[in-house]
């Protein structure tokens, strides 16, 4: 299946965008410091849904902020399907009661790592299968 590349060199932290990958949009977002840190301080068994739902990890990883992000050494980005996993509509960035997404469609509220935290969105929101090429390129798929 098709995989793209992604420059997100313009993304200054606390910046984000939305690639088009396989018909659906792809959030990219360079957290800010704090947007880790919060995502970080909270335990797992506050967590709705406490899978890491990340492609790029065995099925049982769980959603510490670390195995939700790009990882070590890359905790600040975040590469997400932005498809809500209620009924797919598409979050609102920087939006709802935890500071990350918000899907108006039903009222699912889901923190800085893309986690659900409320509403009747049953699952985190998925990573796909990523990597990067280079300090700047993301390749998606
Ligand atoms: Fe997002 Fe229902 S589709 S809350």
């Amino acid at each position: 299946l098709a995989s793209i590349e992604v420059d997100v060199s313009s993304l200054q932290p606390g910046m984000s965008l939305t690639a088009k990958w396989r018909g659906k949009p792809v959030f990219i977002r360079n957290r800010t410091d704090k947007e880790v840190e919060e995502a970080k301080a909270v335990a797992l068994d506050e967590l709705k849904d406490p899978a890491a739902r990340n492609a790029n990890l065995p099925s049982e990883a769980q959603a510490t902020d670390i195995d939700r992000s790009a990882g070590e050494g890359k905790e600040n980005w975040i590469v997400m399907i932005g498809s809500c996993t209620h009924l797919g509509c598409v979050p609102l960035g920087q939006a709802g009661d935890f500071g990350g997404w918000f899907c108006p469609c039903h009222g699912s509220h889901y923190d800085t790592a893309g986690r659900i935290r409320k509403g009747p969105a049953p699952e985190n929101l998925p990573v796909p299968t990523f990597t990067f090429v280079s300090d700047t390129v993301i390749k998606i798929g």
